[in-house]
């Protein structure tokens, strides 16, 4: 009895049961949130976001230091990203950037320094944003990508499950056998948009196994994982934040119906499975974040954004650097064993999450320039990975690079990518699918690049396939 007595004492899950029976409105919290959003946006010129106006960005060579604004959502679209970033890591690797609506922020370019402090977060702290811009009011959930630890590390614990190698080797036979089956129903010798119907679709499916989410309604995460990073705090663009909250309000909707159904299963004895909220509900940690239902969003988003943008614009990268480098796609084929390598060496080259920012937590030194306690830091990852003090022709993609897998992509340090390895999996398996298939893959046009200062992404990359002969 007493053994009895303390399991139950300790087991969360009657509480967590107790609370949403009681009806936990999470989507009407996230319509307050909105109407506390509209309020202040009315009120207070400073709630508004900033917005760019596009023009055209001369060579980074040319333009004087001082002017170098990185904050410019339109410096990735417009290709000016890589001259710019090159003048900095030659010139001023550690650059205080005093003009620019976001306020000032350092611009740390080059590989060693960025490592250096990606594994330093006793110092630099990944609260309370890791963007240049600041989340709109009511929207600014509260993601462990954004904790320090102790708290970090404590919710990480509890999800990091879902993407454990046991998970990934029970995923692998799904995640091929649904590559498979998109694969099979591409045109062949047709012009159609590799962004919606390869990429979009095969992390949407990606994404609702993860979740367990209904599978008929998985273009839905996408969908909502484009909105959150549409944003115009990440975009600098007009995007319609009621927008955002209405697709949250869809999400909590969602997520209250799952959270109920499967902490009623498990209440009656039904074995947890492995998808991230059965995960949350057997941790002590989050068992309780209905509690805390900005937080449950909040990782839930950081999920589905998490593993959303950075796989889908891989995937097109992939595809778009290959075409660039045509004498690499012909030695890819040759030798498929270079598959695994030339993942790495896409994720390098085409860096889908361009920073992460950082505030300094006492005065300190990066690269030789002295920076104060509570100064924002952008760690170039789009910058470090074509360091050419690191990699050798940083800007070509060379599918056996031999330190392609020394890329820092996915960060560093207790930030470092949580799906790094799912990421592989799905590129490694969908290159094998494609090499079985095709001959060729088409670009046929330069694809649309999406506006932002923080994803590297495409919108839209129309294809036509070689079937193999
Ligand atoms: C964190 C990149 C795929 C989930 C991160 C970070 C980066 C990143 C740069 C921050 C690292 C740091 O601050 O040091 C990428 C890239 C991906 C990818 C390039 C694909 C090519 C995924 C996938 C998932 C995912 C598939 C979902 C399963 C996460 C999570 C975090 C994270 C949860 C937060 C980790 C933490 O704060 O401890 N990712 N990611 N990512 N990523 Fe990914």
């Amino acid at each position: 009895n007493r053994v009895k007595n303390t399991v139950e004492s300790v087991n969360p899950l009657p509480a967590v049961r107790s609370k949403v029976e009681s009806n936990v409105p999470l989507p009407l919290l996230v319509r307050a949130a909105h109407a506390y959003n509209r309020a202040l946006r009315t009120v207070s010129k400073g709630a508004r976001q900033p917005k760019f106006v596009e023009k055209p960005i001369p060579d980074g060579a040319t333009v004087p230091l001082a002017d170098i604004d990185m904050s410019n959502p339109f410096l990735y679209r417009q290709g000016q990203w890589l001259s710019h970033l090159k003048r900095l890591r030659d010139e001023s690797p550690v650059h205080y950037q005093t003009k620019g609506p976001f306020g000032p922020f350092w611009s740390v370019t080059r590989y060693e320094d960025i490592l250096a402090m990606d594994k330093n977060h006793t110092v630099f702290s990944a609260e309370p944003y890791i963007i240049i811009g600041k989340m709109p009011a009511g929207l600014d959930l509260r993601m462990f990508i954004a904790m320090d630890p102790p708290k970090h590390d404590e919710q990480r614990v509890a999800v990091q499950g879902v993407v454990a190698p046991k998970n990934l080797k029970e995923m692998e036979s799904l995640i091929r056998s649904r590559v498979q089956e998109v694969l099979d129903e591409l045109p062949i010798g047709e012009p159609f948009d590799w962004v919606d119907v390869v990429s979009k679709e095969l992390t949407s499916r990606m994404l609702a196994t993860l979740l367990d989410y209904p599978y008929d309604e998985r273009r839905e995460l996408t969908e909502m994982s484009d909105l959150g990073s549409g944003l115009p705090a990440i975009t600098g663009g007009d995007t319609d934040v009621d927008e955002t909250f209405d697709a949250g309000v869809v999400l909590a909707t969602k997520v209250l119906a799952l959270w109920k159904d499967k902490s009623a299963r498990i209440a009656a004895g039904e074995a947890p499975g492995f998808d991230l909220i059965s995960l949350m509900l057997s941790d002590p940690n989050t068992a309780n974040l209905m509690d805390r239902p900005m937080e449950l969003i909040g990782n839930l988003m950081l999920l589905v954004i998490g593993g959303n943008d950075t796989t889908r614009n891989s995937m097109t990268g992939g595809v778009y650097a290959l075409n660039k480098f045509p004498d690499q796609f012909a030695k890819l084929k040759a030798d498929p064993k270079l598959i695994p390598n030339a993942v790495s060496e896409i994720i390098r080259w085409q860096t889908p999450l361009a920073y992460m920012a950082r505030r300094a937590k006492e005065n300190t030194v990066v690269g030789g320039q002295h920076i104060r306690k509570g100064d924002k830091l952008i760690m170039w990852y789009s910058s470090g990975n074509r360091d050419e003090r690191h990699f050798d022709n940083p800007d070509e993609l060379v599918v056996d690079r031999k330190n392609a897998r020394n890329h820092i992509a996915f960060g560093f340090g207790v930030h470092r990518c949580m799906g790094n390895r799912l990421a592989e999996l799905q590129l490694r398996i969908l290159w094998e699918e494609l090499l079985e298939r095709f001959d060729d893959i088409e670009v046929l046009e330069e694809p649309e690049i999406v506006q932002s200062t923080f994803v590297r992404g495409y919108s839209k990359m129309m294809v036509k396939l070689t079937k193999k002969q």
